[in-house]
């Protein structure tokens, strides 16, 4: 497609100095769904600038919702004209898949939902039906799928209850809490998801008055108020993204520091590091990753719920795995179709196959830069830190995918010595 930005990257030198990490993507998105569950405003101080973010906050308008940037570069969200009614554009909402997590919310405060399905996306089929199962619980019975919208009505209030997800799904998990915040009567989730910005949303929801407990563990605990208020919350550093830049360090052989991090949230990918041979050094919030001149090991990675391997650092991790000796394993858990970078690496002198959601990896000597095609957001991150390491020039297609979840990606690289620029497409 015409236009479409490119990612001019020449490889080969180690990175040098301090990245610092943004507040996390998959925290803003429901957090700022949350948002919607008050007439007050809720601020936000540390947005950060990508274009899912923005995304989303053209469909909270889309919905009634209000969104106001202050003189500080801070954002007040408020529900005060929510309205369920409106039509959401089709393609505003395929845009960011993360804009289902608006149904709690407006089930919750109105009594009805009318979306369009997000759809697949190139890393999976990415159901909906534990969102479903837990609507329909909460007192949602009728809720339908038809000509790709999800078309839901239920009571006001909703009405608390038990529910036992069949898979710990995030967005599930994080849906089901914003809608049982206003129900009336305690809701409990068993099985829930256990990630970090699950937690980070209920201490944003306790914040505006809600009464919630156990996030971060599998069973959730949320007594319904009638009515929450306005807030504001700093978001959580994004772990994904600091993931990211650690793997970046290692793969040029460098010395990088990456700073606001909270070291537990990335202790599966520090301790995979530490098992492949990466000498580090935690702080209290930051993480230093030192030169090892390719003494490293190959290792297995299964991808898992949190606190496991996360399935968004698979990619970047794949990356790395090709330069280092001996044969790796991946297995990808979670996603059916998340091996889309593979072709790609493999054209940068890579050599990977997969068979059955195992990737088998054999270690070369050198990557040599090449044009190659991004399809998601970390397959694109995973074919940067590739071309940092590669020989020569590398050229990474349809970054469009990067910049949904990073921000200032060039920036900071450039800032710790990369030779990378940003170039639109002939
Ligand atoms: C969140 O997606 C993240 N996105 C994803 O990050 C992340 O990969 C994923 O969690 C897993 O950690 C955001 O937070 C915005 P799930 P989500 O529901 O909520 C199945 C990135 O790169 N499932 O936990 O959509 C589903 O098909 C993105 O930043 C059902 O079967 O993930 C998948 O196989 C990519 N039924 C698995 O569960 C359901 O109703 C995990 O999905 C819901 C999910």
């Amino acid at each position: 497609m015409a236009n479409q930005a490119k990612l001019e990257i020449v490889g080969g030198r180690p990175l040098q100095g301090t990245i610092t990490v943004s507040a996390a993507k998959n925290a803003a998105l429901p957090l700022l769904a949350a948002a919607l569950l008050t007439e007050e405003e809720v601020v936000f101080d540390n947005l950060p600038r990508i274009k899912d973010v923005e995304a989303m906050l053209e469909v909270i308008q889309q919905v009634g919702g209000t969104i106001r940037e202050l003189e500080d570069g801070r954002w007040a969200i408020s529900g005060r004209n929510l309205d369920a009614s409106r039509e959401v554009p089709n393609e505003l909402v395929r845009k960011i898949r993360a804009s289902n997590l608006l149904l709690g919310p407006l089930l919750a405060r109105c009594g009805m939902a009318h979306l369009s399905m997000p759809g697949g996306c190139s890393i999976g089929s990415r159901q909906m039906d534990q969102h479903i199962k837990g609507f329909r619980a909460l007192g949602c019975q009728d809720i339908a799928i038809s000509g790709g919208y999800i078309k839901a009505h239920g009571p006001l209030p909703l009405q608390g209850t038990v529910i036992h997800l069949d898979v710990a799904s995030v967005g599930a998990t994080e849906n089901i809490m914003m809608a049982a915040t206003l129900a009336a009567g305690t809701t409990v989730i068993r099985n829930a998801a256990k990630e970090p910005e699950i937690v980070d949303l209920q201490n944003l929801l306790n914040k505006m008055g809600a009464h919630i407990r156990g996030a971060g563990t599998d069973v959730i605990k949320i007594e319904g108020v009638k009515k929450l208020k306005g807030t504001s919350h700093s978001i959580i550093p994004d772990r994904i993204e600091a993931g990211t830049h650690l793997v970046a360090g290692v793969i040029t052989n460098g010395q990088l520091t990456v700073k606001n991090i909270i070291p537990e949230h990335v202790e599966a990918v520090t301790a995979k590091l530490m098992e492949m041979g990466v000498k580090l050094e935690i702080g209290d919030d930051y993480i230093t990753v030192f030169p090892h001149d390719w003494q490293l090991k190959a290792v297995d990675i299964r991808t898992q719920p949190y606190p496991g391997f996360p399935t968004d650092m698979q990619a970047q991790f794949m990356a790395l795995l090709t330069l280092v000796p001996g044969i790796s394993l991946i297995t990808e858990n979670i996603f059916e179709a998340r091996f889309n970078q593979v072709p790609e690496l493999n054209r940068l002198g890579a050599s990977i196959k997969t068979e059955n959601g195992t990737a088998f990896i054999k270690g070369v000597a050198k990557l040599t830069g090449a044009e190659v095609s991004a399809t998601d957001l970390r397959a694109a991150a995973a074919l940067a830190l590739a071309g940092l390491a590669a020989e020569g020039k590398t050229i990474v297609e349809n970054i469009q995918h990067l910049e949904r979840g990073y921000e200032a990606f060039v920036e900071k690289y450039c800032q710790v010595g990369a030779q990378m620029r940003r170039i639109t497409g002939s």
